[in-house]
């Protein structure tokens, strides 16, 4: 059989899982094969001699398995992370949370940023790709995180602007200064029910408490004991009201929240004002 008329035969089987099935068995393809798609507009009619390897991973496809954790791959920011199972895979608009950190940090010098929750590193390895002079401490509580991480910051030559530290939130974070905390916590309810999909994800990077916003006013009240200015958060669609109530028990002197590109709310940059 040839390559076209495998991809064919394969991709209905994903019809029930993704709205783009063909795709899918290309990109799984091209995942076995090593080869990149300029190859394949090139070798459609040639032999297919990768069915049975091909047969098995569409058929983990076929009960909604993540993609990413099949190809070990994830695209953020236009590039490639690593990425591994129990450890979340990076969603586009946590994109939207980096360029709002950027354009605080572009304007300090050497800045220093905590990130908590740093789950496959994304957040830390862009930020540190962006401004050269930043130095970082990558926080999480997962051992496979921080080791994922590790491997997405040598991959794109940041270690020696990121310190990964295994910690519950600011508990083993260094007495120092910071100008920023970053984070994209856990933010779902704990009895919400998820998609089919997500649940071969960690459910430690999903679940944020009975209301779901816990630890993000843990991280509200941490940054501020510890009188860090800019906090930058990723958070649930349905969360601004009790943040924005939460977060006017401290002396701030910005608030902006943000919304994602389905126009959901989805995050917050705020400045703290400290004695
Ligand atoms: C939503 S994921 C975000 C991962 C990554 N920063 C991203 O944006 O894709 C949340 C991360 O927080 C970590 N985490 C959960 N509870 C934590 C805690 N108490 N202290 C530190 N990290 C925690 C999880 O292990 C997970 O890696």
């Amino acid at each position: 059989m040839t390559i076209e008329q495998t991809i064919k035969k394969y991709a209905p089987l994903l019809k029930e899982v993704t709205h783009i099935p063909q795709k899918e068995v290309e990109i799984l393809l091209l995942f076995i094969l090593d080869k990149n798609p300029i190859w394949l507009h090139l070798n459609y009619k040639q032999e297919c001699t990768c069915e049975t390897e091909l047969a098995k991973l569409i058929k983990k496809r076929a009960t909604d398995f993540p993609l990413e954790y099949l190809t070990s791959r994830a695209s953020f920011y236009g590039e490639s992370f690593i990425v591994k199972e129990n450890v979340l895979i990076p969603r586009p608009e946590t994109e939207l949370l980096v360029e709002r950190a950027e354009l605080i940090l572009k304007d300090i010098k050497n800045p220093k940023v905590l990130e908590i929750g740093v789950g496959s590193g994304i957040i830390s390895v862009i930020l540190a790709k962006l401004i050269p002079n930043i130095q970082i401490i990558a926080v999480d509580i997962n051992d496979n995180a921080i080791n994922l991480a590790k491997l997405n910051a040598k991959k794109f030559d940041v270690e020696h602007q990121i310190t990964f530290i295994k910690s519950d939130l600011f508990e083993n974070v260094p007495d120092q200064h910071f100008d920023m905390c970053i984070s994209n916590p856990p933010y779902i309810q704990n009895d919400f029910k998820l998609p089919r999909n997500v649940k071969f994800e960690p459910s430690n990077a999903l679940f944020g408490g009975h209301e779901g916003d816990e630890l993000l006013k843990d991280i509200i009240d941490n940054t501020v004991k510890n009188k860090i200015k800019f906090l930058c958060c990723e958070m649930g669609f349905d969360q601004k009201n009790s943040l924005n109530k939460y977060i006017a028990k401290f002396n701030h002197t910005k608030l902006d929240f943000y919304k994602d590109y389905e126009k959901l709310d989805r995050g917050f940059v705020v400045e703290f004002k400290h004695e």
